[in-house]
Formats: C-alpha cells, structure tokens, sequence
C-alpha cells in the first residue's frame, strides 16, 4: 500500500479542528459534570459516567478523570472499589479528550464547602488571563496578572503547579504557563496550544506529593524482563504516553507487574498533589488557541 502525501502530513487545519472538537466534547462532560457532582454522589461512579461519555463520543480520554477534594490540588482518581462520596466538598474535576492525541484539557470546581472566594479567585483569574493571551503575550505577564486576581481574593495562587502547552500525545509540553509573577517568561504565537490552569487557596500556595498513585504513564518504553510485566506494558501502547487510572486495567497481579515497570524506569506516577499547609484549593483551566489578537478558548462550556 502506498500513502499520498495528504495521508502521511495531516494538515494545519485538520488539527486545529480536532482540537476544536475534543474541547467541544470536554464541554459537555463538564456541564454534565456540575449537574452530576451532588453530596452523596459515588465518586467511582462519576468518574466513570465522565469517562464513558468521552468514548460515547467518539474521542478518549486523554488522562483519567481527577476527582480531587478540598486540599488536594489534582491526581486523585477512584480506585477500582472506591466507595467515597461527594460530602461537603470543595471538588476539583480535571478531564482531558483527545482525538489522535490533539488534547482538550479542562477544570472546573464544584463547591459544597461555601468557600465561594476561593472559587472565584481561579475563575476569574482564568478569565482575566485568557483577557490577555494573544500573539507576542508573554507569560510571566500571564502569571502575573493571575497572581493580583487572587490576592484581590485574599488567596495564594499555587506556585509550583502550572499551565502548559499541548502538543499531540504529548499533555505537558512547553512552555510552562505560570500562575505568580515570574521574571523570565516565553512568548506564545499564533497557532500555539495552551492551557492555563490557576489553583487558588487560602493556604500558602505550595502543594507536594501525598500517598500511592493510582494514576502512572509511560515514559520510557524499554525491554523488561518479567512475562507478566511485559504483557502489560503491550497492553498500555493504547495510551501513547498518556496517563492511564489502574482502575482501567483489568490483569491478574497488577499492582505488581506496575511496581516492576516502575522500579525499571518505565512508568511514571502521579501521587496525590495535597496542599502543605491543609489550605483549600479551588482550580478553574481552560485550553486555547493562540490567535493574532485574541484566542480562541476551546474548551468553553455552551450556556
Ligand atoms: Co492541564
């Protein structure tokens, strides 16, 4: 079989609306996220609704859903036998779709805490952030204009967590796209793809790593000697690169065959990302495409 050049090149605009159809998908998942995200709802259960709707779509999830609660930043996802619900909450939903790996990522916070400032700190820093994106922006001035959105909350952004270019198959790629005032920031062109994603707290704005993962990618792919863990390494070659739940593998001695490939270099995880200080944290994030004098953001939500 011979490929003509159409087949091997994908053109510009092809991908611009592949993008622009996994942001519309995302959109949706999420409006039916807020409906869904009520006290008493079956975290398991949700996740696996929002996932099921990517692939009811026709897309796939670029990354799990994250569930993450009040001082957790992102990275928790149910666990196969999850029975945690939805209480008094502050919920963070982070999802990701992707078509032939051009991803659409997005967040939004459900509160049932009554935090409210907290919410509105990272909504309308993202807002007043998308104000300003557009060919030749800087990012430190994206940073910078998200940090005194937050302090006008009287909330710290979360310094070491940041937005992030998009390229296919690849979720975290330059430029990193931070949320404080920095000095020395990238400047973002037309047609680049980015996604900007405050975390507002009324902690000190520091998250580290807490507890197992239940979510890893590959990083490195690389022979392996053990017959259970090179099966399942085979069997992750469907995501790419991308990060997978454990909960979507259904193998016998998993969690071994996982601690294998990570001792060996092979996958990376992704613990809980917990505030230091037990501070709350609310996260709004939305992708875009860099435009001449604006953007175009591609993951809104139709009202
Ligand atoms: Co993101």
């Amino acid at each position: 079989m011979t490929m003509s050049k159409k087949d091997a090149v994908e053109d510009k605009d092809e991908i611009l609306e592949k993008y622009r159809h996994a942001g519309a998908i995302l959109a949706d998942v999420h409006s039916a996220a807020r409906e869904r995200t009520v006290k008493g709802t079956s975290m398991l259960e949700l996740a696996e609704y929002l996932e099921n709707m990517i692939r009811e779509r026709g897309a796939s999830p670029a990354f799990p859903c994250n569930i993450s609660l009040n001082e957790d930043a992102a990275h928790d996802t149910p666990k196969a036998d999850d029975t945690r619900t939805i209480g008094e909450d502050m919920v963070k939903i982070d999802i990701g779709v992707h078509i032939d790996g051009y991803i659409a990522d997005a967040a939004i916070t459900v509160d049932h805490t009554g935090n409210t400032d907290i919410v509105r700190a990272s909504e309308d820093a993202l807002g007043a952030a998308i104000e300003i994106v557009r060919d030749g922006v800087n990012t430190a001035e994206i940073g910078e204009v998200i940090e005194q959105t937050m302090h006008n909350y009287r909330c710290n952004p979360v310094v070491n967590l940041t937005g992030h270019g998009l390229q296919q198959y690849v979720q975290h790629a330059p430029p990193q796209i931070p949320n404080r005032k920095v000095d020395h920031g990238t400047i973002l062109r037309t047609g680049d793809i980015v996604a900007i994603e405050p975390f507002a707290t009324n902690g000190v704005g520091k998250i580290s790593e807490h507890g197992s993962a239940e979510i890893y990618s590959v990083k490195k792919s690389k022979p392996v000697r053990l017959p259970a863990a090179r099966e399942l390494l085979k069997k992750l070659e469907e995501y790419h690169g991308l990060p997978f739940a454990k909960r979507w593998i259904k193998m016998e001695r998993l969690d071994h065959s996982l601690i294998q490939l990570e001792r060996a270099g092979v996958l990376q995880a992704y613990p809980v990302l917990r505030e230091v200080s037990g501070g709350t944290i609310s996260q709004a994030e939305h992708t875009m495409i860099v435009l001449e004098g604006g953007c175009e953001v591609i993951t809104a939500e139709r009202v």
